[in-house]
């Protein structure tokens, strides 16, 4: 018997598709979550990558029980100006970005799902492309641009033709031929397959390519958006404009949600049908939402993403660590042993990490209310390693 049915009887039912941590978790707390039996662990993980305020931000969790008193749901049938206000509060929080209009939806997958159906409808073109290592949802086109063969390989026949090209290589997409390309999808940080990242010249060369060919850019933001990378969006970081970012994550700090922003140009080709979805857009999660940006910008997170990953990127290589990879706090932790022996060194002092898709790369995600205690004590457990 699987030690998550010994410890919960009643999932015994839920299908156990994860492989979670081992022990029950219970509750938690900014930086700390805390098992049923009342031990505590400093969460570098973030609930993968999603508690960008923390667990249960009080000014959060107020907002949704606010909401949840006054209207539960309603679907985008009717007008909620909770939802035209939480468009433009995303809208004004990613200025500079060059999207201008928003469709909510639940999931990251879905967000992408979205972003790809518009550029496919607009261009009237059959093909997509996307990049060794890139990981965009299990939805069908979302996962038509993943490249993980094991999930992708059982769909392998209902998937959209999709160019993949390497990651980070200017020569091949100085050679790619995008006239039949309806769309390209990327990561600013390719987070799954281990914290990689591209060069300023490999994006510029991006842009200018797909802006001729008339391919649109689809930057998928759901790990890099908002904050974590300390800016707003990476998008803005590297100073490019796409036609479409995705967002999902922590958008919400925890509810479900997902987000396509568009740039003017590509919302005009978007006509009323062209998307829909019960659930996108329901006023817990815009409550949710607002309260979330709201947060970020009073507490200035963005300014201790960067700071807190740039103490990180000087504190940790020595013994265990070579070198600190990624950008604010989505961070991958390059070791010189296979990460495995790391994250259970870590996890035996109660912090818990994310592993990624190249064994010798551990992730940080945590919620960017780090506290500068839980970093001390992440670096001095790394740092025990060499001595
Ligand atoms: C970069 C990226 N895109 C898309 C997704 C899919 O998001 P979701 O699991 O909310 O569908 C993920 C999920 O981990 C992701 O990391």
């Amino acid at each position: 018997m699987r030690f998550s049915r010994i410890l919960c009887n009643y999932m015994s039912a839920l299908l156990d598709t994860y492989a979670a941590w081992p022990f029950e978790l219970d509750h938690g707390k900014n930086d700390v979550v805390v098992s049923a039996d009342g031990v505590a662990y400093a969460d570098w993980y973030g609930g993968h990558c999603v508690t960008l305020t923390g667990h249960c931000h009080p000014r959060v969790v107020g907002a949704i029980k606010a909401q949840a008193d006054k209207l539960l749901f309603y679907s985008a049938a009717a007008r909620l100006s909770i939802r035209a206000r939480a468009a433009d509060a995303l809208i004004a929080h990613l200025a500079g970005a060059g999207v201008e209009r928003v469709f909510f939806c639940n999931s990251g997958a879905e967000a992408n799902e979205n972003a790809l159906k518009m550029a496919l409808k607009a261009t009237g073109r059959k093909r997509i492309a996307c990049f060794e290592g890139g990981w965009h949802g299990r939805t069908l086109l979302a996962l038509s641009a993943t490249d993980d063969a094991k999930i992708v390989a059982p769909f392998a026949p209902f998937l959209v033709p999709a160019t993949q090209l390497p990651f980070n290589d200017v020569s091949a997409l100085l050679a790619t031929d995008f006239g039949d390309i309806a769309a390209v999808i990327v990561e600013p940080i390719q987070s799954m397959s281990g914290i990689r990242a591209a060069s300023s010249a490999w994006w510029q060369t991006l842009r200018a390519r797909t802006a001729a060919a008339g391919t649109w850019l689809i930057i998928d933001e759901i790990q890099t958006g908002l904050g974590r990378v300390g800016a707003s969006s990476a998008s803005l970081l590297m100073g490019i404009e796409p036609e479409a970012i995705t967002l999902a994550k922590g958008l919400a700090s925890g509810v479900p949600i997902g987000a396509t922003l568009f740039s003017g140009s590509a919302a005009s080709t978007i006509r009323q049908g062209d998307l829909g979805s019960t659930f996108g857009g329901g006023p817990l999660a815009m409550a949710a939402l607002i309260a979330t940006l709201e947060v970020i910008a009073d507490e200035g997170l963005i300014e201790r993403a960067a700071r807190i990953g740039a103490q990180l990127k000087a504190q940790l290589p020595g013994a265990a660590v070579a070198s600190v990879l990624g950008e604010g706090l989505l961070l991958g932790l390059r070791t010189h042993e296979p990460g495995a022996g790391l994250k259970k060194h870590l996890y035996d002092r109660r912090m818990l990490v994310g592993a990624s898709g190249d064994p010798h790369v551990l992730r940080l995600m945590p919620p960017l209310t780090i506290s500068d205690d839980a970093v001390a004590a992440l670096t001095s457990a790394i740092n025990e390693l060499g001595a």
